[in-house]
C-alpha cells in the first residue's frame, strides 16, 4: 500500500476533514453521503444506521441511473473513502478519484482494493494533460467555490463531456450563516454553469430522500451525544467543581447556539436548501 504523502492543507480544510472523520466513525460505511431512502421510512420507524447504509448503496445506484450510455472514464473529485468509487469500478468504469485527506486517502485505497488511482489534493489545485469523460461531485461541489468548479471541470472534460454533481444547494439565496450556508446557492450554480459553456441535461429533486439521514443524526446527537456530554458534566460537577463552573460558562459562550441550531437541522434544511441530482454536458466546440 501506498504511504500517504503529506500536502499543505489549507486550515478550513482541515476542520472539514475533522467532521468527516468523525461521520465516518460513526456510521462505519465507505460512503461518505446522505445516501437515497428509499422507500422512504414510514411514520415513526426507528432509523438505524444499518437503514443508513442501506440507503447509501441505493444513493449509488442513483448517480449512476444518471449517467450516460458510452461514459467510460470518471473522475470523482472529493472521492472520501472510496464507495461510490469501487461502485463505479465494479460496474466496468474506469475511475480515478482525488480528495485533500491523507486519511480518506487510505481508506480510499484499501477500499478500492488498490485498484483506483487516488490523487492526494484539492481540486483547485489538480492538473493533469488527461481528460475525462464525466467529472462527478457527489457531496463535495459546496466545499470548491463556483467559479473553480466550473471552469476547473470544462477543463478536465473534453467537448460533449459531463458533469455530474449531487449536493445539498441553498434554495434560499438570503440564508447566509448556519450549518448549510457553505452549500452553494442553486441559481448561482447554474449561471456560473452556463457561463462555462454547460447546458443542463437531467435534474432531480431527492430533498424527501436524504431528510430521513438528517432525522437520523439529530437523533443519535441528542441521545449519545448529549447524554454523554451531560454525564461528563455531572462527574465534573462532583469532583472538580471549579471545573464544572467554568465549563459552564464556555459551553454557554461557544456551544449552546451550535447545538441549537444542529437539533433544528431538518427545519433548516427544508426551508432553506435542497438536496439536487444534476447532470450537465459540456456544449460541443467549447
Ligand atoms: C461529504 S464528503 C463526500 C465524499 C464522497 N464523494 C461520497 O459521496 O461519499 C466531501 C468530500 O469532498 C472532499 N473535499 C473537500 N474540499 C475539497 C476540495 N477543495 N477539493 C476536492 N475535494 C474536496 C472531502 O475531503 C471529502 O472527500
Amino acid at each position: 500500500m501506498l504511504k500517504p504523502k503529506s500536502i499543505n492543507i489549507p486550515k478550513p480544510t482541515r476542520y472539514q476533514n475533522a467532521a468527516i472523520d468523525y461521520y465516518m466513525g460513526l456510521t462505519d460505511s465507505s460512503y461518505l453521503h446522505y445516501g437515497y431512502w428509499e422507500p422512504l421510512p414510514t411514520a415513526g420507524e426507528e432509523l438505524t444506521l444499518t437503514s443508513l447504509r442501506v440507503a447509501q448503496s441505493a444513493y449509488a445506484a442513483k448517480l449512476l441511473s444518471f449517467i450516460p450510455e458510452g461514459t467510460k472514464t470518471v473522475l470523482d473529485v472529493g472521492c472520501g473513502i472510496g464507495g461510490n468509487a469501487a461502485y463505479f469500478c465494479s460496474r466496468g468504469f474506469s475511475v480515478e478519484g482525488l480528495a485533500p485527506d491523507a486519511l480518506q486517502q487510505e481508506r480510499f485505497i484499501k477500499n478500492t482494493n488498490g485498484q483506483v488511482p487516488f490523487y492526494l489534493t484539492r481540486f483547485e489545485d489538480f492538473h493533469t494533460s488527461r481528460s475525462y469523460d464525466l467529472v462527478l461531485f457527489s457531496e463535495s461541489s459546496q466545499y470548491i467555490a463556483l467559479d473553480d468548479l466550473a471552469q476547473g471541470t470544462a477543463s478536465l472534460l473534453s467537448s460533449g463531456g459531463y458533469l455530474l454533481i449531487a449536493d445539498m444547494m441553498r434554495s434560499d439565496s438570503e440564508y447566509k450563516e448556519g450549518i448549510f450556508s457553505n452549500c452553494h446557492v442553486a441559481s448561482e450554480l447554474q449561471t456560473a454553469l452556463m457561463q462555462a459553456g454547460f447546458k443542463l441535461i437531467k435534474t432531480e429533486d431527492i430533498s424527501t430522500h436524504i431528510a430521513p439521514t438528517i432525522d437520523l443524526c439529530v437523533n443519535n446527537f441528542r441521545t449519545f451525544g448529549l447524554t454523554t456530554v451531560k454525564y461528563i458534566a455531572d462527574v465534573v460537577a462532583i469532583a472538580f467543581p471549579p471545573l464544572h463552573a467554568i465549563g459552564r460558562l464556555a459551553f454557554k459562550r461557544w456551544l449552546e447556539k451550535p447545538i441549537i441550531e444542529g437539533l433544528a437541522a431538518r427545519a433548516i434544511f427544508e426551508s432553506h436548501l435542497c438536496y439536487s441530482i444534476q447532470l450537465w454536458q459540456l456544449s460541443q466546440g467549447v
